[in-house]
């Protein structure tokens, strides 16, 4: 099901910042990433991740805590405590390790996180509208250019805005007091969910990344946030959905299903793969990969995941 908008789509963005040549603009391309933390460069967390995610595409990411996920997600999206150290990662023709975190969100790319933070005295209503200015500013506008106050200069108008935001909480069955709220403050972690998700359906990324709480988060949460995405898959958004748990994976069906190890790819696979996942845990699949200590670890510390879905 795709969201309807009454808003014109964002303008495509053809940025003027220098062009490596890629496959194709519709896909997100890694090739042989590596990442280390700024903190302690001597410690490679991601040792090489290969991936391709087109548009209209659900790749799902597994993996045990640890294996490089979370990191995974922040060095797509530029989060300065990581550094890339080798690899290369192409959007819209466009190498984006390039580029600051804006201007890949402004690309199109999303991340919602694991952990979302709280912004005490900020309401979600303001807090999206600015987000969504930011995002509309073409990646090239040069300073007077863009003013988001001023809506020849590119800023939506309010009552666009209102609209925009009407709807897309209705398409996720949000009650009108929870605009008026503070970012986070107080949310349960369903409702924190609930808000990357409302995020998501306003921002319109072609790209999202969505860091899944492995815990915490009960069946209802889960369910918000299948339900969020399933509202807003279309031809035109691609999904890299991070996951520990293959319940989520009940709820949203991927395409691709990939086990993360000690910061690579150990295995690609269907949504069959998720469902082996299910069964028999990461143990089986890791000891093919040639980790036999990390297969330990799994049988010790991760009995298969109770519960079919409910
Ligand atoms: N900024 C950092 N400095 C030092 N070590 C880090 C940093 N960020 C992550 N790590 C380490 O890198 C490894 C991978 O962490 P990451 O958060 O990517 O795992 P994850 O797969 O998301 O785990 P989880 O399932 O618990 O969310 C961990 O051992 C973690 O301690
Ligand atoms: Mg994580």
């Amino acid at each position: 099901m795709n969201a309807d908008t009454t808003l014109p789509a964002l303008e495509p963005q053809t940025p003027q910042v220098a062009l490596t040549a890629a496959a194709d603009d519709r896909e997100l391309v890694v090739r042989d990433l590596h990442v280390v933390p700024v903190a302690d460069r001597s410690r490679e967390i991601l040792t090489g991740i290969d991936l391709t995610v087109r548009q209209g595409e659900v790749h799902a990411i597994m993996g045990r805590n640890g294996s490089g996920k979370t990191t995974l997600a922040y060095a797509l999206m530029g989060h300065p405590a990581y550094e890339v150290t080798r690899g290369e990662v192409f959007w819209k023709g466009l190498d984006i390790l390039k580029l600051t975190p804006d201007k890949r969100a402004r690309l199109g790319i999303f991340l919602a996180f694991q952990y979302p933070t709280a912004i005490p005295g900020l309401s979600v209503a303001s807090f999206l509208r600015t987000a969504l200015n930011a995002r509309r500013r073409p990646i090239d506008a040069g300073q007077g250019d863009w003013d988001p106050s001023d809506m020849t200069k590119g800023g939506i108008k309010m009552g666009d805005f209102r609209r925009l935001m009407r709807e897309k909480m209705a398409l996720l069955r949000l009650d009108d007091a929870f605009a008026a709220r503070y970012v986070n403050e107080g949310f349960s972690g369903g409702e924190k969910k609930r808000l990357e998700m409302l995020q998501m359906a306003v921002l319109q990324p072609e790209m999202a990344i969505l860091d899944e709480t492995d815990s915490g988060l009960d069946i209802d949460a889960l369910r918000t946030v299948a339900e969020g995405v399933n509202a807003q898959l279309s031809p035109e958004l691609g999904v890299l959905l991070i996951t520990h748990y293959q319940r989520l994976l009940n709820y949203i069906t991927p395409d691709h299903v990939h086990v993360l190890a000690r910061g690579r790819i150990v295995k690609s696979g269907g949504r069959d793969l998720a469902l082996r996942l299910e069964q028999e845990g990461y143990a089986g699949i890791l000891r093919e990969a040639g980790m036999p200590d990390e297969a330990a670890a799994a049988e010790a510390s991760e009995p298969v995941e109770e519960g079919a879905p409910v």
